[in-house]
């Protein structure tokens, strides 16, 4: 479930092991030495520290170990319980997994310009977690609300037989904006926001997190949420027993996901509101989606984008299908040149990726175009070979789907 403890610098592998990318161990160049400096900020799923490491100061993210619940994957179905099946899900999902194929996709793709640079993962070891704990006393079991449970101990290393190790990834120091302070973002960095939010998308990336809070010098920094294809959510060929209902509930969960990153960004335009003429500025400059913020500009991006003759139809599209990445060809020559100095010429993203338009009918469009909460389905489930599923077609499910999509207004599926 999680990495044990290593002997040799040679259990330090790229993580995770699943298929797709994967983030190399940071380069201490001998021991391993952290001065632990200032506690910068924490989230769901970390504490972050102010960090130096031979003369030179990083941010460190320091994973805790959360529920299950909180992240994309085994829901609250104890179905998944068994050690096997969690970490099945968690090598594509769990936080320091998720983040850590993140990072690993802009690298092996040339693209790290489009987050905070990131350097690698390490495994704290105990003498460094002792100084650590020494200064900062710092509670790594749950999410960031006080936990009595011993999540830590509940998977003892295989190897080892102890509680695992604290799992930490090494980014840049970067500046912040509080959660609550004025800020004033300029109409070109929300375009560039946007373009790379979409560039990111086209690298097969998605589900960003966008938050004021989440944003270091700018740029998008917190990628313990997102999903990097392939993934169980988004590939069906990682499973050959998915049926074909199994294989739309997963289009339709990738499609709200990648939604859900536009509707994430417009969310972030409100809050840029102690300055009026400022957000009536940048709501103006700013492309939306139809059904955004902005009718005006949402019917000339129809316009340019969709035939004359379909205008008549409802449609929903995102700007990009992240499942169209081509993840083979990168990792195979990601695989061949890891640990070797040489750059790749990296692949040139189209500036203007064709949408992705959902397969749906006019009534259903409609009511996605006005939605901007997250869609899910009601879970996953692995089954005793690893294979997973959408909890979906489970039975059993099928209710609490009916349920959910009668909430959502959208008639049901049988
Ligand atoms: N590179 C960094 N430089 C400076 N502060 C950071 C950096 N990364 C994170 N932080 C601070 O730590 C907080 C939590 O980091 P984040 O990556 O968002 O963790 P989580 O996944 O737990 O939300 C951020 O909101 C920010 O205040
Ligand atoms: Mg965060």
């Amino acid at each position: 479930m999680y990495p044990d403890w290593p002997e040799t610098a040679a259990d330090l592998v790229p993580q995770p092991l699943c298929p797709g990318p994967k983030l190399a161990a940071f380069d201490f160049q001998g021991p391993q030495d952290i001065e632990f400096l200032e506690y910068l900020g924490e989230g769901l799923h970390s504490h972050v520290l102010r960090v130096k490491i031979k003369g030179q100061e990083y941010a460190l993210k320091l994973f805790r170990f959360g529920y299950d619940e909180s992240w994309i994957g085994p829901g609250q179905y104890n179905a998944n319980g068994t050690r096997a099946k969690l970490t099945v899900l968690a090598q594509y999902s769990e936080p320091f997994n998720a983040e850590c194929r993140a990072f690993g996709r802009l690298q092996e793709a040339g693209y790290s310009e489009l987050a905070i640079p990131c350097y690698g993962y390490i495994l704290l070891d105990e003498e460094n977690e002792r100084r650590l704990q020494d200064k900062f006393n710092l509670e790594f079991n749950g999410d960031n609300e006080i936990s009595e449970d011993d999540l830590r101990g509940r998977f003892l290393g295989e190897r080892s037989g102890k509680p695992p190790p604290v799992r930490c990834i090494v980014k840049a120091l970067g500046s912040t904006h509080a959660r609550n302070d004025p800020v004033n973002f300029s109409v070109p960095m929300m375009r560039r926001l946007f373009r790379e939010t979409v560039q990111l998308q086209q690298l097969g990336i998605f589900c960003h997190d966008t938050r004021i809070e989440n944003l270091i010098n700018d740029k998008l920094a917190d990628f313990s949420t997102a999903i990097t294809v392939p993934h169980f959510m988004t590939t069906p060929e990682l499973n050959p027993l998915l049926t074909a209902k199994d294989i739309e509930d997963m289009e339709l969960e990738t499609f709200m996901r990648t939604m859900s990153d536009y509707w994430a960004y417009i969310e972030m335009l409100f809050f840029m509101d102690r300055n009026p003429a400022q957000r009536s500025k940048l709501l103006d400059k700013i492309p939306v989606l139809p059904g955004g913020l902005n009718p005006h500009l949402a019917k000339r991006l129809v316009l340019r984008d969709t035939p004359r003759r379909k205008l008549g139809h409802q449609r929903v599209f995102a700007m990009v299908d992240p499942r169209r990445y081509d993840w083979k060809a990168t990792s195979a020559a990601a695989a061949e040149t890891r640990g070797v100095r040489k750059r790749r010429p990296r692949k040139t993203l189209s500036a203007k990726p064709e949408l992705w338009y959902l397969n749906c009918t006019p009534e259903e469009a409609i009511k996605f175009n006005n939605r901007r909460d997250d869609y899910h389905t009601t879970g996953w489930r692995v089954d005793d070979a690893g294979f997973v599923f959408p909890a979906s077609t489970e039975l059993g499910h099928q209710e609490f789907e009916d349920e959910t999509r009668r909430k959502q207004g959208l008639p049901l599926r049988r």
